[in-house]
Formats: C-alpha cells, sequence, structure tokens
C-alpha cells in the first residue's frame, strides 16, 4: 500500500490510476521520460540517479547543459539523502512548507550525476504539492528530475495538452491529471548562504519563506557569482510566447495604436469592462480582450494557459497590463517581464 496519504475527504485513487502510476514508474526505471502532474506546472520527468535518463531530458527540450534540473522526491528523507549537508533553512523550509511549491538549493551529495546539477556543487530539491505526483515517485523508487515540460525558452504547461503540443513525439508517457493549480512555476530559494536568498519568485511569497525559515531572506532572483548567475534558468529570456509581447505604460492607448496599424491584438487587462475597452473591442474585430483576474493567485493559474491560448489564433501582438508591483504580484510580474523578454537586472 502506497505510505502517501491521500489528502482528507478525497477518495483514495482507484486502482486504474494506480495501473497507469505503475506503468509510469517503469517507464521511469527503465530510463525513459515521462511528463508528468504537478501542482505548479507540468514537468518533464527522468530518474534523477540515471546520468543517460537525465541526458534525454536535456535533448527533449532542447536545454543547454549549464542549466540545472530541479529533483522532485517523495518526502524530506529522499531530499537529505540526495544532499551533502542539510542546512537548517532547507529543513525549516521542508518542515513548514513541503509538500509544496518551494524549492531549496542544497549542497549536493556525489550520488546526484553532474548532468543534474550541471557540474554544480548544490542541487535543487522539491517535494510536489500533488499526491500524485508523489505517488508516482514512490512508486518508481527514485528521485525524478523535472524541469518544466515545454522546449527550452517556451511558456511553461499548465496542462497535459500543452505537453502534448509541445513536446509531443519526444515524451514516452504523458500522465493528465487537469490544469496546474498554481500554474507558475516553484519559488526557488538557496539555503547554501547566509540569509538564503530567492533565486526564482514563485507561489509562495518571500514573507511566506521568512515565515518558515524564521529569519531573513533576501531577493537573490538577480545574483550573480563568478559572471555567471546564480539560478542559470533565471535568464531574461524564458517564458516567452511566440507571438511577441509588450507590457507598454498606456496599454490602452498603444493597444489603439497597433489597431490603427493594423495588426491582430490579443489583450489580458484589468479593463475588460472598462467602456473605453468594450467601444474598442465593439469596433475592431481585429482585437482579443481576455479579462485579468484582479487576484493574484487566479492570475497566475490563468496566465500561462492563457499565453497558449492566444499564441495559437495567429495574432500579431499581445498586450498585457502590468500587475501593480507590490510582494503578491512579485511572481506574476516576473514572468509577464520575461514572456515580454525585458531585462530589468
Ligand atoms: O515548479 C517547478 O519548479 C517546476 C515543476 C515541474 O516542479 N519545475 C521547473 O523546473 O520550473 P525548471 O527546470 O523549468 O526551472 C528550474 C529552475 C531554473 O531556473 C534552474 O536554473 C534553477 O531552477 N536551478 C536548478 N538547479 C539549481 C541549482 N543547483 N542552483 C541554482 N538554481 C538551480
Ligand atoms: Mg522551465
Amino acid at each position: 500500500m502506497p505510505r502517501i496519504e491521500w489528502p482528507e475527504g478525497r477518495p483514495a485513487p482507484p486502482p486504474s490510476t494506480l495501473a497507469v502510476l505503475d506503468r509510469a514508474a517503469e517507464v521511469i526505471r527503465g530510463g525513459g521520460l515521462v511528463a508528468i502532474p504537478t501542482e505548479t506546472v507540468y514537468g518533464l520527468a527522468a530518474d534523477a540517479l540515471d546520468a543517460d535518463a537525465v541526458e534525454a531530458i536535456f535533448r527533449a527540450k532542447g536545454r543547454p547543459a549549464s542549466n540545472p534540473l530541479i529533483v522532485h522526491v517523495a518526502d524530506a528523507v529522499m531530499a537529505r539523502s540526495l544532499a551533502a549537508s542539510w542546512p537548517e533553512p532547507a529543513a525549516r523550509i521542508a518542515e513548514a512548507l513541503w509538500p509544496g511549491p518551494v524549492t531549496v538549493v542544497v549542497p549536493r551529495s556525489h550520488v546526484v550525476p553532474d548532468i543534474v546539477t550541471a557540474g554544480g556543487a548544490t542541487v535543487a530539491v522539491r517535494c510536489p504539492g500533488l499526491p500524485l505526483t508523489r505517488l508516482l515517485i514512490e512508486r518508481a523508487g527514485r528521485p525524478l528530475a523535472a524541469p518544466s515540460a515545454n522546449r527550452s525558452e517556451a511558456v511553461s504547461p499548465t496542462t497535459a495538452h500543452h505537453v502534448l503540443e509541445g513536446l509531443g513525439h519526444r515524451v514516452d508517457l504523458i500522465l493528465d491529471a487537469g490544469p496546474c493549480r498554481h500554474g507558475i512555476e516553484s519559488t526557488v530559494v538557496d539555503c547554501t548562504t547566509v540569509p538564503p536568498r530567492i533565486l526564482r519568485p514563485g507561489p509562495l511569497s518571500r514573507s511566506c519563506i521568512e515565515a518558515a525559515v524564521g529569519g531573513a531572506v533576501v531577493d537573490g532572483s538577480h545574483a550573480v557569482e563568478g559572471g555567471t548567475t546564480r539560478s542559470p534558468g533565471a535568464g531574461a529570456r524564458h517564458y516567452a510566447p511566440r507571438t511577441r509581447l509588450e507590457t507598454p505604460d498606456d496599454p490602452p492607448a498603444r493597444v489603439a495604436d497597433l489597431l490603427r496599424q493594423g495588426l491582430r491584438v490579443g489583450w489580458l487587462t484589468f479593463r475588460a469592462a472598462d467602456p473605453g475597452t468594450r467601444a474598442l473591442a465593439a469596433a475592431n474585430d481585429r482585437l482579443i480582450v481576455v479579462p485579468a483576474d484582479p487576484d493574484p493567485d487566479g492570475f497566475a493559474r490563468a496566465l500561462f494557459a492563457t499565453l497558449h491560448a492566444l499564441d495559437r489564433r495567429a495574432l500579431d501582438r499581445l498586450v498585457v497590463d502590468l500587475p501593480p508591483s507590490d510582494e503578491p504580484w512579485l511572481a506574476v510580474r516576473d514572468r509577464i517581464r520575461r514572456a515580454a523578454r525585458e531585462t530589468d537586472d
């Protein structure tokens, strides 16, 4: 019987689901690639201890070998088996926030192949919040290296369908558990420095991490060390749709301007119900208006799916209203800026 406790009030996974998980576990143990649902985004998983399997992840994504992978574990015990030491902040984060959407970077054990860490001295580990993901890890009996299941620099997938569109035949099996609850990638915290640093903002805010750690945590998302950024995948060219995306200071004026130029425009906006926006939409069949969720969590959940959907509409330009710059919006602002390929570092 699985050790993982199914959340109270939910029926235990039926035998048919367990049979699919066993099939996926077999693929993993055979060195194959399985696209996995998590509570953040879908991941492209392989046995983290099998260097050849991990190499196949890099090939399928077209990912540079210099960008290390996150290793997914069933619990903190498995995480510690991958670490040379377990710094106090990592222990506290694991205790308070796992399973959940936060990754800790810790000194790496020699059992982790070089290719996973891009040759670095640290390894990133996370225990995913979705019980199904942990069940798979348990049944495979292996930690899973899994980056987001998209081609390198493309928008992360938040449904199994996005994975199919982006990676299709490059994956041996895709597990479909419906849309991801958070919709953006985990918060990444470097626990090898004092104080710990946030390398990538995510669903759990800095104050939430500070409460878990019991002390200050700094923003390290633009940290540079010896000429390379600490979180190599946090480069500016990331999460970008194929259609050019802009975040103008005055979105209504910019959208009107683009329409005057004869361009087809998709606009993700907090102003969907404004009379001006409605008039513009009524007068232009080249404009698609997508209402933005005024709640940061709802906005995050829908963001990548909206970008995927608009990208399929053969538009000339995407315009996104930039949300406020206060803490609850930091992670989505980060993703939007990367989608616009803007650099603010
Ligand atoms: O929510 C998530 O984290 C998703 C799901 C699938 O778990 N995974 C994900 O993986 O977003 P990926 O590979 O797309 O992004 C991992 C980020 C990259 O920015 C990478 O550079 C950074 O974590 N990273 C991985 N290992 C690291 C390490 N040892 N030190 C610093 N940064 C690391
Ligand atoms: Mg990614």
